[in-house]
């Protein structure tokens, strides 16, 4: 009889050295989700936050270090006040619940983008979770909210301009690195997979330094619908890419952290 998957392990034809080190993610899709099914919009970005935590569950337990979500855009605050808000009291709740549980399964939460805007109680939660996790190392769970990719390189600029300034950095001494060490991703190595829903061919302001070499997988399906048969088939795809980095070999698809 043949063995049904249930992906609760890592699919026998899947490569362990050969996953990405890190995943990033534009979640997408929510509202189209919940407009087909005749529910208001935010009933999507319920459904998505239970995809996202199941994602990180399966990074977990596949073997992925490194998992960053776009959870709220810069301009994602264009949208109607009660969407906005919702969101952010969902991000309140979110954390509170699965605070324990991302103890126990060894996550280490980061959240990335400028959160001053965001309530005071959400921002005091946001921090308690990094500093309660931050000596965590089974996978690092990156949350994009408030994040602007173009926004983070003007803050990157600016820190290192003062740093010039001020003398304590010359202007030659200024390389990819030195920028790389300035953005909010730092110190973990750039995606190698980047995985889009919905069917948009985007990257909407995410993380546009940090992508330069990333591969790039769009999928039609929406955000509530990723679940890890379409994870799965995503790192099948990524399995499949020759990562030239501009030479003619194609490098070995392996574990950089
Ligand atoms: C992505 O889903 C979630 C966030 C931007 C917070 P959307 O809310 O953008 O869903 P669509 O694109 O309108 O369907
Ligand atoms: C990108 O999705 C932002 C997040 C997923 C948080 P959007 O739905 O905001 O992007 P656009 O507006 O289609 O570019
Ligand atoms: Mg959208």
């Amino acid at each position: 009889m043949t063995q049904v998957n249930d992906f609760s392990t890592l699919p026998i034809d899947l490569h362990f050295d050969a996953l990405p080190a890190h995943v990033a993610v534009i979640m997408d899709g929510n509202g189209r989700w919940a407009t087909q099914r005749g529910l208001p919009r935010v009933a999507g970005h319920r459904q998505g936050a239970k995809t996202v935590k199941d994602l990180l569950r399966c990074c977990k337990d596949w073997g992925i270090g490194a998992l960053t979500v776009y959870a709220f855009s810069t301009e994602n605050w264009r949208r109607p006040m009660e969407e906005v808000g919702f969101l952010l009291r969902l991000f309140d709740r979110l954390l509170r619940r699965e605070m324990v549980e991302m103890q126990r399964e060894g996550v280490q939460i980061r959240f990335l983008g400028d959160l001053s805007p965001l309530p005071d109680r959400l921002q005091d939660l946001m921090q308690e979770a990094m500093a309660a996790t931050r000596h965590n190392q089974r996978v690092q769970f990156n949350v994009a909210v408030n994040y602007g990719g173009r926004q983070e390189l003007v803050a990157a600029t600016r820190h290192i301009a003062q740093q010039v300034s001020c003398g304590a950095l010359s202007l030659d001494q200024i390389d990819e690195e030195t920028l790389s060490r300035a953005l909010l991703t730092h110190p973990l190595p750039d995606p190698d997979l980047l995985i889009r829903t919905s069917g948009e061919q985007r990257l909407s302001n995410f993380l546009p330094w940090q992508l330069a070499y990333t591969e790039l997988y769009f999928t039609d399906l929406l955000w509530p619908e990723f679940d890890r048969a379409a994870f799965y088939q995503a790192l099948r795809w990524y399995q499949g890419r020759q990562r030239r980095f501009g030479g003619l070999v194609a490098a070995p698809i392996a574990q950089g952290l």
